[in-house]
């Protein structure tokens, strides 16, 4: 494959497409579709995707109202849907195998769930979730404050990363390939906007935006600046920051991560946007906001987004220690694979496609990394002895990161996690259920680095 982003380039006039507003009442159906993602001039691409669109439908609820959808499968496999990041009831979070069972083909399945915190979030198949989620099953959604921000415009951007035969349009396939599974998962040849190769904006020099990125790729960290703007920061992965922090340098943005943004349009006659790095070097456009006029600027830093409830720091004096050691992946070509870890024998697992573990468990098994008590503090210590960055996400709950000195970091459900820099995250054990804890490079939860806790 030589494609890239460049060969993709020249000559796109991406126009924004409306966002479907869907009302809430609607079913969600899985099907398949096709969807422009290359630039005109390339193939469409057949997807499978919530409603025929790419992203799926934006869905929008306001904090302490429910989400209510009726998830119809009109693929030829069984799916499900994870509302990722959502303190959710265990029966709605989607995962076939763990909390339902995958609909079949041809059926449906009610989601209907509270959403107690504001925030952005997303929802994606989790079923097979390395071909489903890679194929275009997922969407956006906002769960808003009583009181919005006071900004002039609320954008959102889901970023993502697709793995395209330039030829025809189709996804690269095996999804599989234990090359990929192996080493950083399915990295992608075109990157893309909500859905479009080339994402345009516009916007006023003074304009106060919210702009809510999404990394919904499968593997590919994103590592972005801002460009013709000043911005801070005013949530991760959902939560509100208790003060908004103004972006410095590179924002990393690891797959499932979120992270809100309010800027200011400082840009008089352009370029302004969100620039992108491909290898931590040159910088390139991956959003373009053209300048259509000027208006009198803010001149005072956004106000923190309000509080969600349950945010209470975890009393770390009572926290069970668990250690979690992250091991496996390929350091080499397959034949000669190199695989790191000396408690597993990896050659045995490589046999069922399993190229990585979690203390010692490849893949999901029937007894939990830990069986926790409601209301239980726990401390999980990430040490990641493999070659590769891991987004380690935590289902229904989220937690904080201890740092060496022993404060605390923001709430995060997604934290990236580098080789040989072990982290430690903590959190309360309040919401009852079975949840998964699982690398979010998709290859690599396909391939090992899944597991779940109980907490009861
Ligand atoms: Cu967004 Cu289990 O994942
Ligand atoms: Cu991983």
């Amino acid at each position: 494959i030589t494609l890239n982003r460049r060969a993709f380039c020249g000559g796109l006039a991406g126009a924004a497409i409306a966002r479907p507003a869907w009302a809430a009442t609607d079913p969600l159906i899985a099907q398949k579709a096709s969807v422009q993602l290359a630039p005109e001039g390339y193939p469409a691409t057949p997807v499978w995707s919530y409603g025929g669109s790419i992203p799926g439908p934006l869905i929008r609820v306001p904090q302490g109202g429910r989400v209510t959808r009726r998830l119809v499968n009109d693929l030829e496999v069984p799916t499900s849907v994870h509302w990722h990041g959502i303190r959710i009831d265990n029966a709605m979070d989607g995962v076939a195998g763990l909390t339902q069972d995958a609909v079949p083909p041809g059926e449906t399945f009610d989601y209907d769930f509270a959403v107690p915190d504001a925030g952005t979030y997303w929802y994606h198949a989790h079923t097979n979730s390395m071909e489903q989620v890679a194929r275009g099953l997922s969407g956006v959604l906002i769960v808003d404050e009583a009181t919005p921000p006071d900004v002039d415009r609320d954008e959102v951007l889901m970023l993502d990363d697709w793995l395209l035969d330039p030829d025809t349009g189709s996804f690269v396939e095996p999804f599989t390939h234990p090359m990929m599974m192996s080493h950083g998962g399915r990295t992608g040849n075109l990157i893309g906007v909500n859905g479009q190769y080339a994402y345009r904006m516009q916007a006023e020099t003074g304009e106060r935006l919210r702009l809510r990125l999404i990394n919904a790729a499968n593997a590919r960290i994103f590592g972005l600046k801002l460009d013709g703007m000043t911005g801070w920061t005013v949530a991760l992965d959902g939560m509100p920051l208790d003060t908004p922090e103004k972006v410095s340098g590179e924002i990393v943005l690891a797959p499932a991560q979120r992270v809100d943004l309010i800027v200011d349009i400082t840009a008089t006659d352009g370029p302004a946007g969100l620039l992108m790095s491909l290898d931590g070097d040159t910088w390139e456009a991956l959003v373009d906001v053209s300048i259509t006029g000027t208006r009198p600027p803010r001149d005072t830093a956004p106000a923190p987004l309000p509080a969600n409830p349950n945010t209470a720091l975890p009393d770390l004096s009572q926290a069970r220690a668990l250690d979690m050691v992250m091991e496996g992946g390929a350091m080499a070509g397959m034949d000669s694979a190199l695989f790191q870890g000396d408690r597993l024998d990896f050659r045995a697992l490589i046999d069922r496609g399993q190229f990585w573990a979690l203390a010692g468990q490849a893949g999901l098994s029937e007894t939990p990394f830990a069986e926790l008590s409601r209301g239980e503090v726990v401390r999980v210590r990430l040490d990641n002895r493999t070659a590769f960055p891991h987004g380690m996400h935590l289902h229904g709950m989220h937690f904080r990161e201890v740092r060496a000195d022993g404060a605390m970091g923001p709430l995060r459900d997604t934290i990236l996690s580098i080789p040989n820099t072990p982290l430690e995250i903590a959190f309360t054990a309040d919401n009852p259920g079975k949840w998964l804890l699982h690398c979010h490079m998709l290859a690599h939860a396909a391939s090992g680095m899944t597991t779940w806790i109980n907490v009861s």
